[in-house]
């Protein structure tokens, strides 16, 4: 198939004087692109980079694709990671990957928190700022963790995100809306390991967006794979980052990894993550692949809770967790590649339709 292949690279980023320098963070490499292309050719596609900008109304119909390898993280507005589907599905093209719905509400983690909430799906209390001084609900107890809400790749996430006082949370949540325009997210700060779940693959219908009545149903999660967990080593970065996946591990030491892959955790545990993933996924309408964070709770038993999901999971093939995830499974970044595509094309039936007898 021809294959367009839409990111946003880092080196094609608009920038301002003033701008912070970590604005781009989580937008890819040149190195990112060129393996997904190179992994889509040896799938037997042909496969074609498009930056996924304004240049798009012209640069795809030039190439008319098949199909689009979406991983676009957009640039500006509350939904920039589903502008480009929403595009694409006004000019009716397939692409792989969540729709804009998704995309829009699981970049936004409180919004996304409400859903998890409202089907009773274990995440953190929490609570959203829009000022700094807005009173503290009585049922949030310190400590507490600081976020921003819309942002990815540990930004706006330091050893100061952990509160432990009225002033400390003052104080951090200033410096939020100072740096990030936009509400802030305060949670229950959930000490203990880090670990996070990936997996491919479409849940069988019907997925209604909600969870099935009996929880015991094993279509929860038929239709996914699951690679096996990832734990992130927080024994073994630097002090000062306190236990804590920040932005400062995420970028200046992301090539000075410590996971554990397959995480080691009791078989019933990854059970339980796997369930959650899975529900996760259903709840937020995801397609194709996704990743999802968790801390286990040291204090009560590792009790899972559910911090985000990542419908655009980062792929680069030499640290991104997916692609190390799908490598502890056994698969090459190729496979892992070529599966994402194969799962939207059976999704948009597009192998039927080309085929003579379709
Ligand atoms: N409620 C919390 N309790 C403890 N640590 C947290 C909490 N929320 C986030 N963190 C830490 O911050 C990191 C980044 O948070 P996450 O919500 O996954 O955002 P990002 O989009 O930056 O990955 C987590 O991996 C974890 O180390
Ligand atoms: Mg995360």
């Amino acid at each position: 198939m021809r294959v367009a292949v839409l990111a946003n690279l880092q080196k094609n980023a608009p920038t301002w004087p003033g701008m912070p320098k970590d604005r781009w963070d989580d937008l890819d490499s040149e190195e990112t692109i060129q393996a997904i292309v190179t992994a889509l050719e040896s799938g037997g596609h042909e496969a074609t980079f498009l930056e996924g900008n304004p240049t798009l109304f012209e640069t795809l119909p030039r190439l008319n694709p098949d199909i689009c390898f979406n991983i676009c993280e957009g640039h500006f507005g509350d939904s920039r990671e589903a502008q480009i589907p929403a595009v694409l599905e006004m000019l009716r093209v397939p692409y792989t990957g969540s729709g804009p719905l998704t995309l829009a509400l699981t970049l936004d983690k409180p919004m996304t928190k409400r859903v998890l909430w409202y089907h009773q799906l274990s995440t953190p209390p929490f609570q959203s700022f829009e000022r700094a001084h807005e009173p503290l609900d009585p049922d949030m107890v310190f400590p507490l963790f600081v976020k921003p809400s819309r942002e990815g790749t540990g930004m706006g996430v330091s050893a100061e995100s952990i509160v432990h006082n009225e002033a400390q949370l003052r104080t951090q949540l200033r410096r939020m809306f100072e740096l990030y325009d936009q509400p802030i997210l305060v949670e229950r700060f959930i000490e203990g390991r880090e670990v996070t779940i990936g997996l491919v693959g479409n849940l069988t219908a019907p997925a209604a967006r909600r969870l099935p009545d009996d929880h015991e149903a094993p279509r929860i999660s038929r239709g996914l794979h699951f690679f096996p967990p990832l734990e992130v080593d927080m024994s073994r970065y630097p002090e000062e980052e306190a236990g804590v996946y920040t932005s400062r591990i995420k970028t200046e030491l992301v090539h000075t990894f410590h996971y554990l892959c397959p995480a080691p955790l009791p078989s019933d545990l990854i059970e339980e993550l796997n369930w959650l993933a899975a529900a996760t996924f259903r709840v937020t309408g995801s397609f194709d692949v996704g990743r999802i964070d968790f801390r286990l709770d040291a204090n009560d038993n590792d009790k899972p809770y559910i911090l985000e999901i990542n419908p655009l999971p980062g792929l680069n093939p030499g640290y991104s967790d997916l692609p190390l995830e799908a490598a502890a499974d056994g698969w090459t970044f190729e496979q892992l590649v070529n599966r994402i595509l194969q799962e939207a094309i059976d999704r948009y039936g597009l192998e039927e339709a080309n085929s003579p007898a379709g």
